[in-house]
């Protein structure tokens, strides 16, 4: 048997934080040699609020080369530009007009970000989790690795998949559409806020203060844990929900130093936060430091990212365009003549 298909992507917004790398790219990277993966740039995901053409650009870019100095490796994995595989769009279409409206209503980051733009919402922000559903639709995913509060649009592209494969499948055939799983790890799939440890880490708040970006500089770094929000308890422990940012900062120096939980509750049970913040600082500057390098390295030759999106472009548009037919020809759709 063939390996499982993992799909997943980052909206290519900017500002790109500690939430998204430890909510996402770096567990694709460490689960990458079991599986086939697919992990794109969703740059049509990123003008479903006012975008600027120039910085959508720039940022598409840039996400590129933070997955590959992030350790993505081209030998399991395939990197690619959502726009450039027009298929995303068409199967949108194809599955907009069989998902209730109502579903889309309901969903909790709609209502969030609408609130967000005030008047100005566009029919493309209630579409975006149909867009996320075709994408991971279109590559037959088994798996899909992100970040808590994706939880509920992956609910609903296995309700429209069952849906389509209910009123379009041949009962004695393989399904149209596979189901794909999520795939949330129980620690940092929800990093939050430094600057507030009940809301989570977010590309879009306005306060840099309020997450550490992976291109941050040492300094920036030390800046923002020196002014992040703690609490004046002295010792430091997990998951006491009256002490949000001390579990959130623990959780975030667990990770990053590679230690066991267990370890760290007895190493900082006694601890202050003058004593915890340099190590916290210490630690997150060391492991991002071999990205930011490798970040450098990439971007110095800009034809070789565009090769590699090149690449990608095509393996990406051979799989995805065959499921764009098996849909088609499910719904009724003659090939062209
Ligand atoms: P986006 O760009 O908001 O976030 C990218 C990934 O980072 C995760 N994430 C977090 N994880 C932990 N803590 C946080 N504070 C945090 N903030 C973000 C997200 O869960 C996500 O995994 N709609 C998606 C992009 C997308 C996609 C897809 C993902 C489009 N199509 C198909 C998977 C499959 C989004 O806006 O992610």
């Amino acid at each position: 048997m063939g390996k499982q298909r993992v799909l997943s992507g980052v909206q290519p917004t900017g500002n790109y934080h500690l939430g998204n790398y430890l909510g996402a790219i770096r567990n694709w990277v460490e689960g990458q040699s079991e599986y086939e993966n697919y992990l794109f740039v969703a740059d049509l995901h990123a003008i479903t609020v006012p975008h600027d053409p120039t910085q959508l650009a720039a940022d598409t870019y840039t996400l590129a080369a933070l997955y590959l100095a992030c350790g993505l490796d081209l030998n399991h994995s395939t990197i690619f530009v959502q726009s450039h595989v027009s298929a995303h769009s068409e199967l949108t279409w194809l599955l907009n007009c069989i998902t209730p409206l109502n579903w889309l209503q309901d969903m909790i980051q709609f209502k969030e970000k609408a609130v967000k733009q005030g008047e100005n919402v566009s029919a493309g922000l209630l579409d975006y989790p149909v867009l996320m559903a075709a994408d991971i639709l279109l590559y037959q995913a088994d798996k899909v690795p992100v970040g808590e509060d994706q939880k509920q649009h992956l609910e609903l592209t296995r309700d429209i998949a069952a849906r389509l494969n209910h009123q379009f499948g041949k009962p004695d055939h393989q399904p149209v559409l596979k189901l794909p799983d999520p795939l949330i790890r129980k620690e940092g799939a929800r990093v939050m806020s430094l600057a507030d440890g009940t809301r989570k880490m977010s590309k879009s708040d306005p306060s840099e203060l309020s997450r550490i970006s992976l291109l941050d500089s040492p300094e920036q770094i030390q800046y923002k844990i020196k002014r992040c929000k703690t609490d004046p308890i002295r010792g430091l422990t997990f998951d006491d929900p009256a002490r949000p940012e001390c579990n959130n900062l623990l959780t975030l120096y667990t990770l990053l130093s590679g230690k066991r939980k267990e370890d760290v509750a007895v190493e900082c049970q006694d601890m202050g936060w003058g004593q915890f913040k340099p190590l916290l600082t210490d630690t997150i500057i060391e492991s991002l430091k071999p990205i930011q390098e490798k970040y450098q390295v990439i971007t110095a030759d800009k034809s070789y990212l565009e090769s590699v999106l090149r690449d990608g472009g095509e393996k990406a548009r051979a799989i995805a365009n065959q499921t764009l037919s098996q849909v088609k020809a499910a719904l009724g759709y003659s090939l062209p003549l």
